[in-house]
């Protein structure tokens, strides 16, 4: 796009219009540190499905140009207390902080497309209409200049390592029946942010444009990186600070954090497309019982429903589904179901039915319903950017709730088919305005999961929980997700580290992989380090495709029951650890698991750091993921350490070579650390855990603060809840008092651990001190 020398400005608001020769471009202050840069290619106004609300504050700001002859302007300079921003002919934007460091300046140099082919084939297949390369595939470019040190973070769940530089990605949500390789370019999810660290640089970049868009991180060219899009707005965020995590943090305030969930969505999931009647899935929960394998959730695949048809229940196969959940709710079990979004086309259908009367699928150009197939056979797709039609399907899960479900796992929602993909002309809604697929496919699973959010919140007036498949940025807000249909290979669970972590980095805290992998069949010793890795993720969930060897673990041997039970056992002792990670996360937009890097930007060990990873920031866990191994380089940053299970003491910087065999997988905790941990139990609620306060507290010095309220509902968003600030002295004494008091069912007593020696003490009047050494 060429927008010519600049010929004015002015400024209005938060906001400086630019006037170049032939277009105008628009820089938006939304805050000291997060800046926008627009141009209405396609609409004058930002069209964002990520971002809700105002999100500008009152911010000082001051313009001004730089001139060098009397009637050419060379430069508009902007300035915030935290970045200046100078904006040039051809809306070329530079960004630095106000101490004089670069952060990020538009490339002013040629592409250098990547040549795949001789000079010679390029004619002939150019000849015959094809695109030999990346150059007019998208509707335009932003190119960055690449200072040289870059290292790149984000971009959601694409596959390979935690660092992105010298690879590229495509935003298309996919579904990939195929085994996900270091090779693929995109996933089943969109989400255009990143994060570039330099030495002393560091700082994001939110592009936020659902159309289908390109990544180069400096693969094309060493001079810079590169973004494509084939269609919308010119419209990102630069998000400066000076931290990896008050950048997680800018994005996070513009496209929302993931919210706190029912405590008990953080025990462990049992799944398998799929348990094929009612007796299997009693038996499965009698199982997780008498294996004293502790279990909250067990997942209903497609199998449930009468003829994959959604909202309605087999009954051939289920004969009672209200009595069978409310006989596993008694027994602490929670179901969650799968809804697609493919609707059965078949009249007499009621959904089918209602969904045609009210025009609410989507539909081809030439006005007949769209069709594709999916698991029910022929089916029609639900136009999600419709508000009415999300309404709809809203209300429908009042079905699913009425039989007792507690969650909601959507699936094939990027949106998939197997007749072939959906063709870029078919007709969709983005609310108001007639659209096409090009437009709303990205954004396609994050209205269904915010249309399922509003179902269930709704209808059971819980928070709400829901899985997507499918997500673009912000889809936090209303749901969790999985990694998709990974394999039961070693190379899927060494990708689950960095696969995690990046969707983490993007918002997406509340993240999980199928643990013991879906495609293929599982090893015992594959499955035994899957879910010693799984145990860490928020979403902690075994699943498996049918037709592939079980995975429950009683299907191997005595070994890895023990193996399995004692690591879910682990989660389950650290629940209260998770659950206050996801509340300090909802107001931080910090994810649980965190890369290395996050907090130890400066160690250039930790930058490339893909075997090990933080839980908050007090705890380091180093699954094993090689076959075979049985020993481990764990790489320990700066600071103390502990070994969780031996309680050594360990110096940080250091690489260390950890026995590993088949039962451990080693935990480190950082000195000064307050844990908050459970007794066991089999399920969430099992056991009051609110009489007594139970935490693990290791020499240091360190303070911590532990959130208590009923875990289910939104009354905490009123105040009923207790917050708890410990603080440990290097004297060894340790002071907890209740800093806000809204919930009433509060602790009495305080039980530490400390070192070998356990410490008791009961709360007076909200206040409880020890000493521990
Ligand atoms: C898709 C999902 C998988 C599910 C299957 C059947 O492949 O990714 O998790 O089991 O469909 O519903």
């Amino acid at each position: 796009m060429n927008f010519g020398r600049i010929i004015d400005y002015k400024v209005c608001e938060n906001k400086i219009f630019i006037q170049f020769e032939t277009m105008t471009g628009q820089i938006e202050i939304i805050t000291d540190t997060i800046i926008n840069v627009f141009a209405g290619f396609s609409s004058q106004k930002h069209c964002s499905k990520a971002i809700e609300g105002n999100k500008n504050i009152d911010t000082t700001f001051s313009v001004r140009e730089v001139k060098k002859e009397a009637d050419k302007i060379e430069a508009i300079v902007i300035a915030t207390s935290a970045v200046i921003v100078r904006v040039y002919d051809n809306f070329k934007v530079n960004f630095y902080s106000t101490d004089g460091r670069v952060l990020c300046r538009d490339f002013c140099g040629e592409r250098s497309i990547l040549k795949k082919e001789s000079s010679y084939k390029r004619e002939m297949l150019k000849a015959e209409g094809h695109k030999t390369d990346e150059e007019n595939q998208y509707r335009f470019y932003v190119l960055k200049q690449m200072e040289g040190d870059e290292a790149f973070y984000g971009l959601g769940d694409k596959v390979g390592f935690i660092n992105k530089r010298g690879y590229d990605y495509v935003m298309w949500n996919t579904d990939n029946p195929r085994v996900h390789t270091e090779h693929d370019k995109s996933l089943y999810k969109s989400i255009p942010f990143f994060i570039t660290l330099r030495k002393d640089v560091v700082f994001g970049l939110f592009y936020d444009n659902p159309y289908r868009c390109a990544f180069d991180m400096g693969k094309e060219s060493d001079q810079y990186y590169s973004y494509g899009v084939a269609g919308g707005n010119l419209d990102y965020y630069l998000i400066a600070g000076d931290s990896m995590a008050e950048i997680v943090g800018g994005y996070t305030y513009l496209t929302g954090t993931t919210p706190l969930p029912q405590i008990w969505t953080l025990g462990y999931h049992q799944s398998r497309w799929g348990y094929m009647t009612e007796t299997e899935v009693r038996t499965i929960a009698e199982k997780m019982r008498s294996y004293e394998i502790p279990c909250d959730v067990l997942h209903l695949d497609i199998e449930y429903m009468d003829q994959y048809k959604v909202f309605t229940w087999n009954q051939e196969r289920y004969q009672n589904a209200e009595k069978m959940l409310s006989d596993l709710a008694a027994d602490g079990f929670k179901v969650v179901t799968i809804i697609d979004p493919g609707v059965k086309a078949e009249e007499g259908y009621s959904v089918y039915d209602e969904g045609v009367k009210n025009n609410f699928f989507v539909r081809t150009p030439e006005g007949t319903l769209y069709k594709n197939v999916v698991w029910p056979g022929e089916a029609v797709y639900p136009d999600f950017g419709n508000k009415e039609a999300r309404d709809w399907w809203a209300g429908n899960h009042r079905f699913l709730l009425d039989k007792g479900v507690r969650g909601i796992w959507n699936d094939m929602n990027e949106p998939a088919g197997f007749s072939g993909p959906i063709p870029m002309d078919v007709v969709f809604s983005d609310e108001e305005e007639i659209t096409d697929h090009v437009r709303m496919h990205n954004v396609y699973g994050h209205n269904m999961a915010r249309a399922a959010y509003q179902g269930l919140k709704e209808g059971d007036g819980k928070r709400p929980f829901v899985i997507s498949r499918a997500c673009y940025a912000g889809t936090q807000k209303y749901s969790t997700t999985w990694t998709g249909d990974n394999h039961s290979i070693w190379m899927h669970l060494q990708m689950a580290i960095p696969q995690l972590c990046s969707l983490g980095l993007s918002g997406m805290s509340f993240a999980g992989t199928d643990v013991g992998g879906f495609g293929s069949d599982c090893t015992k010793e594959l499955l035994c380090r899957w879910v010693q890795l799984g145990s860490f993720s928020p979403l902690f969930r075994n699943h498996s495709v049918m037709g592939s060897r079980f995975q429950e673990p009683w299907q191997f041997d005595e070994e890895t029951v023990h193996i399995y039970r004692k690591a879910v056992q682990f989660r389950y002792h650290l629940i209260p650890y998770y659950y206050d990670l996801l509340f300090t996360g909802e107001k931080t937009g910090f994810p649980v698991m965190r890369p290395l890097v996050f907090h130890y930007e400066k160690d250039p060990e930790a930058r490339n750091c893909n075997s090990e990873f933080l839980v908050g920031e007090h705890l380091l866990a180093a699954p094993v993921v090689n076959q075979g191994e049985r020993r481990k380089l764990v790489y320990l940053p700066e600071g103390i350490w502990y070994d969780y299970e031996t309680g050594e003491r360990l110096e940080g910087c250091q690489w260390i070579v950890k026995e590993v065999p088949l039962e451990n997988c080693p935990v480190y905790v950082k000195a000064g650390t307050i844990l908050p941990v459970w007794p066991q139990m089999n399920y969430v609620g099992e056991k009051s855990a609110n009489k007594v306060l139970y935490l693990e507290v290791f020499p240091g010095e360190g303070s911590y603060e532990h959130y208590l309220d009923n875990g289910e509902n939104f009354e905490y968003q009123l105040g009923a809840y207790n917050q708890y600030c410990c603080k440990l002295m290097r004297d060894g004494s340790l002071i907890i008092h209740c800093a806000h008091h809204g919930y009433d069912k509060d602790y009495e007593q305080v039980e530490v651990s400390f070192s070998g020696k356990n410490f008791k003490s009961d709360f007076n009047e909200g206040v409880c001190v020890m000493q521990l050494s």
